[in-house]
């Protein structure tokens, strides 16, 4: 594997070792590896890298590598031949403890001599039920100890999402992992923070000085937040989703996330913990709902449904779904951000699955002018003024969008909407890097600003489960229906009023 001798290399040769619990899964094959793949290639690794798969399905290293390479692209083929051999797995049977003993001594052959200074990254790659009784063993068997005053030997647990399923399963899985690690050994990842797009919102509202003064309620009307997807329950996926729907798979992380990069005050620095403060004192000032019917007024689930006449699938005829299932698909929340900055702006926060059109965005949307000069009487043709718009596009569109008015040559006034933008693909060469190839990388040099505190990930689920509660209130309504290929559902439009605009398409 390609290895560099960065400054903060802790001494050159010495291994990191990744172990990927989950290693015959889904994210395994599709994210993580080829991810580590991209990362040879590119020569990012600061020293030797050993990637070690723990699962319970029987195969040895060679078919667990037959199987990986399945999932390669063309470039990431190239880099194989020298990282293949840097792969293992072991199966973890029925994850007894002489099971994880077996384990470690792995570890410490593959590791030879090195065995006390190689840095090992495990990698919960598994449903969240897993994470508590995983790390409970790892830490009998003695694998997360370090000593915190070196540089060599680190021990460090990266926790997938969702990190429980609510408020009280993510409170023990915290108390957990404290148990066992300090929080600067801990990395729970949302990839949402590991795509460039996302990153830039910070990079874009800190290192410009033209928003900042504009960034608040006195010239915001309104924040738009869509995550909309057009994929449904596809790998057989139904059976997981149904136990957790839109709120617990999107809203309590990746949307709550890309919220608090929006309303988030300035950092001191980029320091893990600077960030981090910041974005929990959002999720913290996010206002309450005041009872069921609140909920009601400023929420609206649905499940994608089949349209007359049509074959596909609807919700409820996925494979592993229940005939009966409530779960949403789609949610669209009305959220209120109660602090000095935000009080009083709605953030429209909007996911679903199987919609017309998949693309993931904020749209910040500016006041109106104080006066409405160009459709008073003197104006021949009137032209309601649209507020400036402020566009984060995420993907598959990835790029920046201010859009403006002006007024169409010709008699009278007519307004149009015009647009300055920037786009990644114009300004820079190349695929923006996914976002596992970075938050992998982070996670190995210990730096966590890019991954969510145990607090943080507690304010969030404090929030999906005052909506959750809302919605299991005795006369809550039932979820709404859409149409495949649809936006969602139409209820969703009311969350907008009395406020300017409605769901964007882009
Ligand atoms: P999969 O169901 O595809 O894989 C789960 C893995 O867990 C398999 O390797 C399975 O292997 C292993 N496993 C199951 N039971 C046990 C057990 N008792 N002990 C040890 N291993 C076990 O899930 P995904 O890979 O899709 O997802 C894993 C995690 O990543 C989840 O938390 C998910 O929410 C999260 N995630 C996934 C994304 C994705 O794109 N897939 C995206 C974002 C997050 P075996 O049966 O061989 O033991
Ligand atoms: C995952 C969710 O966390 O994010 C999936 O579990 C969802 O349901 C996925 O499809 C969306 O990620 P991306 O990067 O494709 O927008």
């Amino acid at each position: 594997m390609h290895t560099d001798s960065g400054p903060t290399t802790p001494a050159a040769g010495i291994p990191t070792q990744i172990v990927i619990f989950g290693a015959s899964g889904d994210l395994a094959a599709r994210k993580l590896i080829p991810a580590i793949a991209d990362n040879a290639r590119f020569a990012a690794f600061r020293g030797p890298v050993q990637v070690i798969g723990v699962a319970r399905t029987p195969m040895n290293s060679q078919q667990w590598r037959d199987e990986l390479a399945r999932s390669l692209t063309p470039a990431q083929a190239q880099v194989w031949p020298d990282l293949a051999p840097n792969l293992h797995y072991v199966p973890i049977g029925d994850s007894s403890l002489a099971d994880y003993a077996r384990l470690h001594e792995t570890l410490d052959d593959l590791a030879g001599p090195l065995a006390g200074d190689v840095g090992r990254l495990f990698y919960l790659a598994l449903k969240p039920s897993l994470f508590v009784p995983t790390v409970e063993a790892l830490a009998a068997e003695g694998m997360l100890a370090c000593d915190s005053l070196r540089l060599e030997g680190w021990r460090r647990v990266v926790v997938e999402k969702p990190f429980g399923t609510d408020l009280a399963t993510a409170q023990w899985l915290n108390i957990v992992l404290r148990r066992h690690l300090r929080e600067d050994q801990i990395y729970r990842i949302d990839h949402y923070l590991g795509k460039e797009t996302v990153q830039n919102i910070l990079a874009f509202r800190f290192e410009n000085s033209i928003f900042e003064p504009i960034w608040s309620r006195q010239h915001i009307e309104s924040v738009e937040i869509n995550v909309c997807e057009s994929l449904g329950m596809e790998a057989g996926r139904g059976a997981y989703y149904d136990t957790a729907g839109a709120l617990r798979d999107m809203m309590a992380n990746h949307m709550m996330q890309l919220m608090c990069l929006v309303a988030m005050e300035p950092p001191a620095s980029l320091d893990a913990e600077a960030v981090r403060d910041e974005k929990v004192k959002v999720l913290r000032a996010l206002e309450p709902f005041r009872d069921a019917h609140d909920v009601w007024t400023n929420s609206v689930r649905a499940q994608y449904a089949r349209s007359p006449g049509e074959t596909e699938a609807g919700y409820l005829q996925e494979q592993g779904v229940p005939l009966q299932s409530q779960t949403e698909t789609f949610v669209a929340i009305r959220a209120r951000v109660h602090n000095w900055r935000w009080a009083g702006v709605p953030f429209l926060l909007r996911t679903g699955k199987r919609l017309g059109k998949r693309f993931s965005s904020i749209v910040i949307r500016f006041r109106a002018p104080p006066a409405d000069l160009f459709s008073g009487p003197a104006a021949s043709q009137m032209a309601r003024l649209r507020p400036n718009e402020l566009v984060f596009r995420i993907q598959p569109e990835e790029g920046i969008r201010i859009g403006f008015q002006v007024k169409q040559p010709g008699p009278g006034h007519v307004m149009r909407t015009a647009a300055l933008g920037f786009d990644y693909k114009d300004l820079f060469d190349g695929e923006t890097p996914p976002p596992y190839q970075r938050l992998l990388l982070d996670a190995m040099h210990g730096n966590a600003t890019l991954f969510i505190r145990g607090d943080e990930a507690e304010a969030a689920w404090k929030f999906a489960d005052s909506i959750r509660s809302g919605w299991s209130a005795p006369g809550a309504p039932t979820p709404w229906t859409y149409e495949i290929g649809s936006m969602g559902p139409t209820q969703a439009n009311a969350l907008w009023h009395p406020h300017e605009g409605g769901w964007s398409q882009e």
